[in-house]
């Protein structure tokens, strides 16, 4: 059950008005980045919603449309008057131009990728800028005039009026994309608008924010009992470490240990949250029940179902132990807020572990999270004096190993596969790469196959490494690990993991693959 959204987390808000650009997110984080804080909303969030919130500044993000297209999203007009500065982006500047007078119209020559800009007026917006700079644009349509009271700031070779602003009005516009990194000095862009042209400071940052959102916890919950499910990964830990900070003993932490974890996942959150925070901690060591309930089963869905299963199953047991709790924390952050529509955000993700469970118990959600992306998480993380493994963790799927054991899963092969996958982390530590990739972990084959080794014939487990970067998980490329690594990775792997005597490279992209073999 979600409660009515929070306040935002700083009284100085930008709110970045989604047209369905591919950047939104892009664009708030940019701005998070100038230490601001800044949201999304929907491009058609009522105009005294907007207000209600008092944002110091608005960002009219990018989109797939034309503003002549017969259903083009637009908002509304007022808010151009209503004396908040407004920057406008591509679609967004295009929006602004047309609202306001000015002329729009499709480009003779499309503008896709890197673009020559020249700046004509280096002020306002452009302060400080070289007159000649390469910008990205993605763009068919183009304001060919400004609307009245505008100065026209820079120009491309196929579009007039590249950026505008009108100081007076407090009214600006790009057409390129400053958010992305192709456009490198686009940061500029957003510290002129923020600070010089904005006036604002600047004073968000991660120990404010974890002060806030500690208070804010302290307000939602008050006296009640608090439950958190820890899965090992650095969303959920840092959720528990800091309703922690914020309520001390009423939170209880409930770590369901289904034993498909990596190696020394399940003691290092055992240690770190009974020791180091001296959380009260449940450690339901229940392997044998999720083996017992995978055994014979190699369905990858069938697969997932059991253990989505079985781990709510032990988790509600574990909780009504418990006695009357209220509320369930939940390390869900921005994009899947954002993921499920930040005007219904009421969906809860099925791939959560605890997916489905405050509906069947009546637990109110805590989510301190639901405003930050995973990096943020992670300086929240290190404020907190999480440890580093935990900190920087690859993300590792709710279903665990029973999905990178292609086929059966039973004890031997997730004792070979924790082994070999143990080497593979560290072997990735080790060259310095662990931050770089984006997850990196061993796949167990279903297949044998013959070597030798000695003078003897064996016939053994084949073990696939799978390593890949990634923004988001939701495209991926294959990482190129030095062949040095490689090789180490693979001499050791077939040395010391007794029953593997293969290893091969995967060296596929998501798409046309995905990350995980299941
Ligand atoms: P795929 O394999 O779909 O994975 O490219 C994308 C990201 O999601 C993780 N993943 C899961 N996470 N439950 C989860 O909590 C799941 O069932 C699941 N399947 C994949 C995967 O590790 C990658 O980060």
């Amino acid at each position: 059950m979600r409660e009515g959204s929070s306040p935002p987390p700083s009284s100085e808000l930008v709110v970045v008005l989604d047209f369905g650009a591919q950047y939104s997110q892009l664009i708030a984080r940019r701005i998070r980045e100038c230490h601001v804080y800044s949201e999304i909303l929907p491009y058609f969030t009522p105009l005294e919603e907007l207000q209600r919130r008092a944002p110091a500044a608005i960002v009219l993000s990018g989109g797939p449309d034309s503003v002549y297209a017969q259903e083009a999203p637009s908002c509304d007009p007022r808010l151009l008057e209503a004396g908040i500065p407004v920057l406008g982006i591509c679609y967004g500047m295009q929006l602004m131009s047309k609202l306001l007078g000015g002329e729009v119209a499709a480009s003779s020559r499309r503008e896709y990728g890197k673009t020559e800009l020249q700046v004509l007026d280096g002020e306002s917006i452009l302060t400080g800028l070289n007159p000649q700079l390469v910008c990205w644009m993605s763009h068919g349509d183009a304001v060919v005039a400004p609307p009245p009271g505008f100065t026209t700031l820079a120009r491309t070779a196929n579009t007039p009026v590249a950026a505008m602003a009108d100081r007076q009005r407090r009214l600006y516009g790009v057409q390129f994309h400053p958010e992305v990194v192709h456009t490198p000095w686009g940061r500029e862009v957003f510290r002129n608008f923020l600070f010089g042209e904005c006036g604002l400071e600047g004073r968000w940052t991660m120990e404010s924010f974890v002060g806030q959102a500690v208070e804010q916890v302290r307000a939602q919950v008050g006296e009640a009992k608090v439950i958190c499910g820890l899965s090992g990964g650095v969303d959920s830990c840092t959720a528990a470490a800091l309703v922690h900070r914020a309520i001390g003993d009423q939170l209880h932490c409930i770590f369901v240990d289904h034993g498909l974890l990596r190696q020394g996942e399940g003691e290092q959150v055992v240690r770190t949250f009974r020791e180091h925070f001296g959380v009260p901690l449940i450690h339901a060591q229940v392997e044998d029940r999720f083996l017992d309930r995978l055994a014979g089963v190699t369905d990858p869905e069938q697969k997932r179902i059991i253990v989505g299963q079985e781990f709510i199953a032990v988790f509600e047991e574990q909780a009504r132990a418990l006695g009357k709790v209220e509320f369930l924390v939940q390390g869900t952050l921005y994009p899947d807020v954002i993921e499920s529509g930040t005007a219904t955000a009421a969906t809860i993700k099925t791939h959560h572990n605890v997916g489905g469970l405050p509906e069947q118990m009546q637990l109110r959600l805590v989510e301190p999270f639901r405003y930050l992306f995973k990096d943020e998480v992670r300086r929240v993380a290190e404020e907190l004096g999480l440890p580093t493994q935990i900190v920087w963790r690859h993300p590792f799927p709710g279903p665990g190993l029973a999905i990178r054991i292609l086929g059966e899963v039973t004890r031997e092969r997730l004792c070979l596969l924790r082994e070999a996958d143990a080497i593979v982390v560290e072997e990735i530590q080790r060259a310095g790469l662990y931050r770089k990739i984006w997850q990196a972990f061993a796949v167990l084959a279903p297949i044998r196959s013959v070597g030798v080794m000695g003078d003897q014939r064996t016939y053994q487990h084949a073990l696939i490494l799978r390593a890949v970067e990634s923004e988001d998980a939701m495209t991926a490329h294959w990482s190129p690990i030095p062949y040095e690594v490689l090789e180490r990775i693979s001499s050791r792997v077939t040395n010391e993991v007794q029953g593997i005597n293969r290893l091969v490279y995967d060296i596929t992209s998501k798409p046309p693959a995905t990350i995980e073999w299941e």
